[in-house]
Order: structure tokens, then C-alpha cells, then sequence
């Protein structure tokens, strides 16, 4: 007959290996319909604070160099609108690993003009990046993912912005042509499938359509990049397949 320490060891045993065995199976189910959820998470998401400033301008330039166009201008651009009055502090993040800076995120106050005459008030976002050697492991979806629930719970009612389906569809945008709203200045007939919205609160933009804005603050000049950019450690500029931009 078995005693009871081997009877109590053979259920502990089958126990472990039942809750392993379901855990694995629920990780499996959740991965196959987030194929993009992170297994852990090694990261910190907090707000950007002063002592931040230079080292997120320098992540955003290593970040953007050479993506759009040759170098970047993005970095002077978050260095000019953290003074802007549309800028929004209390969503301005940043995301930590191993007490390293790996990336950021922040949101800008916009508008959408109604063709009903109104105003509405809408958030656009940008730059957001993850550091060169992290890209492409999911921490700029966990990133997204958690800068639109703060955004949510403060109370803001949609998102637009230009950029790319392919990484802002895993995260609840769609093209804003869907929602009626058009990009300012482009022509009817013009491809519009980089011009992404969300909603932060169901039927926000129901029974509207209008024209968005960018925020004037994102407008820099390139003499102003160039000079700011002096300040940073050399980088080449290179003209590269894919580029957008000049
Ligand atoms: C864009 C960026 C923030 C995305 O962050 P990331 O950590 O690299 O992206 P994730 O790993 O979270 O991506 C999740 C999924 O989004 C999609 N995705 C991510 N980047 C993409 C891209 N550049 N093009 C198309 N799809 C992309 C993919 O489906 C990806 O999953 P996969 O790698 O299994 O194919 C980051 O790559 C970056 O900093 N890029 C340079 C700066 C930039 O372009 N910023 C956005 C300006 S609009």
C-alpha cells in the first residue's frame, strides 16, 4: 500500500503539472489571438521628466535617422512643441528597461473642423519610437497600447495622425477616411491611407466629418534642424529605399 507521503507527493506532482500544463494552454490561446502581446514585461512606462529632455531628444534621433528621409528632424521637433501650448504633459511618456531609456511617446491637442460649423476637439500623437536595437520585439505596441488608455481615462475622445496601418492597426486605428474626416490640404481624389484615427470613446465621431489640422508647432524649419542637430554627435545623412521624403 502506498503511505501517505507518497500519496500526498503524487497528487502534489499532478497538481503542479495540471496548472502548468492549463497556464501554457491559456498563454497559447492569449498569443494566438495577440500574436503581437509581449511574454513579460521587462519594461517601465512613466512620464518624461526635465533630467530626460537631451537624452529622449538624442533616443528620438538615433530612433528616426534616415527612416523618412536623410537624418531626421524629428528630435528638434519634440525639443520645440514640449513648449507648445498644445502639448500635453500628462501624456508624455516614457518607457524604461534595465534603467535604460528605450522609448517614448506624446500626445499634442488638435481639432477636427466640423463641416456643421463646430469644432471638435481631437489629440494627435507623435514622435513615438523604440531604440534602433529593440524595434521590432513589441515594446512599441506596449508603448502605444498604454499611452492610448492614459489618454482614454483622462477623457479625450479620439486620435489622429499620420503613419503606418501596419504597426498603429495592431493598435485600434483605422484610416480616418472611415470615420469622414479628411486631411487638411489634400486633394479629394489623393491617396489618404497614412491619415489614421481611433477612438478613445465609442461613437465620439459619429454624425461628424470635417477637416483635421496639424498642430502648427510641427511645422519647423529645416535651417532650425540643422542648427539644432549640430549639438549632436555626427551621424550621415543617406538617401535610402523606402524613404518619403527628400
Ligand atoms: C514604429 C515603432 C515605434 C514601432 O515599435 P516597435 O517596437 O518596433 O514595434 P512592435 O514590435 O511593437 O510592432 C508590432 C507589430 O507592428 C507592426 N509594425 C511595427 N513596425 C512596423 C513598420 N515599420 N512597418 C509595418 N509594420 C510595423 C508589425 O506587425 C509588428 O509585428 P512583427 O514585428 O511581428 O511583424 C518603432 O519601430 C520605431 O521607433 N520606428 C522608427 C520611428 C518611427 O517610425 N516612429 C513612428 C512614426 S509614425
Amino acid at each position: 500500500m502506498p503511505s501517505v507521503t507518497t500519496v500526498t507527493l503524487v497528487t502534489f506532482v499532478t497538481l503542479v503539472t495540471t496548472v502548468t500544463l492549463v497556464n501554457a494552454l491559456a498563454t497559447n490561446l492569449y498569443k494566438s489571438h495577440n500574436p503581437h502581446a509581449m511574454e513579460k514585461h521587462d519594461f517601465t512606462i512613466r512620464h518624461e521628466e526635465e533630467k530626460d529632455h537631451s537624452k529622449v531628444e538624442y533616443l528620438i534621433r538615433e530612433s528616426f535617422w534616415n527612416v523618412y528621409r536623410p537624418g531626421c528632424s524629428e528630435h528638434y521637433v519634440m525639443h520645440v512643441l514640449r513648449d507648445d501650448p498644445a502639448f500635453v504633459k500628462e501624456l508624455d511618456f516614457v518607457m524604461e528597461k534595465d534603467g535604460e531609456l528605450i522609448g517614448q511617446n506624446m500626445f499634442m491637442k488638435t481639432v477636427i473642423e466640423a463641416d456643421d460649423g463646430s469644432t471638435v476637439p481631437v489629440l494627435t500623437m507623435g514622435p513615438i519610437c523604440i531604440t534602433p536595437p529593440l524595434k521590432r520585439k513589441g515594446y512599441g505596441k506596449a508603448l502605444l497600447d498604454y499611452c492610448l488608455a492614459k489618454a482614454a481615462e483622462a477623457g479625450y475622445g479620439a486620435v489622429l495622425f499620420e503613419g503606418n496601418i501596419g504597426f498603429y492597426g495592431n493598435c485600434g486605428f483605422t484610416y480616418a477616411s472611415r470615420f469622414g474626416i479628411r486631411y487638411h490640404d489634400l486633394p479629394e481624389d489623393a491617396d489618404s491611407s497614412f491619415f489614421l484615427c481611433r477612438e478613445l470613446k465609442p461613437g465620439y465621431l459619429d454624425g461628424i466629418t470635417g477637416v483635421y489640422r496639424t498642430p502648427k508647432g510641427y511645422y519647423v524649419d529645416d535651417k532650425d534642424v540643422e542648427q539644432f542637430d549640430k549639438a549632436f554627435p555626427y551621424k550621415e545623412k543617406l538617401k535610402l529605399p523606402g524613404q518619403i521624403f527628400s
